[in-house]
């Protein structure tokens, strides 16, 4: 398995680079790529640590020496939020980012599953979607907004309110990856009582507003890395696990049935392919029918202005 990271000298992009050197199966290929001149130099940094991962490092304007015969490309590369910003305020920057190295992954592995980590989530997957459309290569199974630190946040702060083990919190967070489009369904999760409905809205706008607290914390020294990281590694676990046969779900924004919309996070089964089946939402309590209708409007203009950087 060959893992491609783009964006690789950033503040996400090293500490994934760890995390991958320290966890893919041996004999993986780790490659990392960045326009910052200081990546051959993270890679052969982290190429000291024993473990049965190879890793190479790329500089330069042209990630096609990185992607050659990648089986996994993670996007992390791009500007993060300071304070006072939204994630929409990144779309001018990182849209084009977005768009020149999806046109290459298209060129040059264009059967790779390709996670997108950089915001706005929302837009910059419909970005890679009409890019691979246009380039003929579009697999919708392959392609994910990377979602998963909505689920740590609130596997963290529900073992921490209930005293549990968050380890052994398991929930499903859908929709999208900003404000009001990240719902978590604390109605599903498994053996919590909550007290009232105050207590299931105020835990929904902490994770729904968990990436502002940290952009605040760190008072423009940009936005969540160590976390982002970690579930970024997380959920390039579970996708080389179901690349390699085995069946693990977890929840990330693909294009589904479009029932709600054309990109939705949501749980999935993946697998060989990719996304080998798009689960079911189960049961939503009467609050998360109604942050659900609440989000759409957001959600649906949000994959419009991407479509529309592409379409025109
Ligand atoms: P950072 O500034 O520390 O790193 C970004 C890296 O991208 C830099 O090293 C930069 O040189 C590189 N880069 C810029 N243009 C590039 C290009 N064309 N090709 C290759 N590399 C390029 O930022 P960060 O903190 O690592 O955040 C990166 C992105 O991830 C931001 O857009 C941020 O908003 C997003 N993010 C997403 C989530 C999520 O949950 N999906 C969480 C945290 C951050
Ligand atoms: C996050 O959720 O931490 C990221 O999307 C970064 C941000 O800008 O909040």
């Amino acid at each position: 398995m060959k893992v491609a990271v783009l964006g690789a000298a950033g503040g996400i992009g090293q500490a994934l680079a760890l995390l991958l050197k320290l966890q893919l199966p041996a004999g993986s290929a780790l490659s990392l790529y960045d326009v910052a001149p200081v990546t051959p130099g993270v890679a052969k940094d982290i190429s000291h640590i024993p473990t049965e991962v190879a890793v190479e490092g790329f500089a330069g304007t042209d990630p096609s020496d990185a992607l050659k015969g990648a089986d996994i490309v993670l996007i992390s590369a791009g500007v993060a939020r300071k304070p006072g910003m939204t994630r929409a305020d990144l779309f001018d920057v990182n849209a084009n980012i977005i768009r020149s190295l999806i046109e290459k992954v298209a060129e040059v592995c264009p059967k790779a599953c390709v996670a997108i980590i950089t915001n706005p989530v929302n837009a910059t997957v419909a970005i890679a979607a009409e890019v691979l459309k246009k380039a003929g290569v579009y697999d919708k199974r392959k392609l994910f907004g990377v979602t998963t630190l909505d689920t740590l946040r609130s596997e963290t702060f529900i073992g921490e309110l209930k005293g549990l083990d968050p380890t052994r919190v398991t929930i499903p967070v859908i929709g999208g990856h900003s404000g009001v489009t990240i719902l978590p369904l604390l109605s599903q999760v498994q053996n919590v009582e909550w007290s009232s409905a105050e207590e299931i809205e105020t835990l929904t706008k902490r994770i729904q507003n968990a990436g502002t607290e940290v952009v605040e914390a760190k008072a423009g020294g940009g936005s969540a890395t160590l976390s982002m990281a970690q579930a970024a590694a997380r959920f390039c676990l579970s996708l080389v696990k179901g690349l390699n046969g085995a069946k693990v779900v977890e929840c990330s924004y693909v294009e589904g049935d479009g029932k709600y919309a054309r990109f939705f996070a949501q749980p999935v089964r993946l697998g060989k392919e990719g996304v080998e089946e798009f689960l079911p939402l189960g049961k939503l309590s009467a609050f998360e029918e109604e942050a659900l209708k609440g989000m759409l409007e957001t959600l649906h203009a949000d994959i419009a202005s991407g479509e529309k950087f592409i379409k025109g």
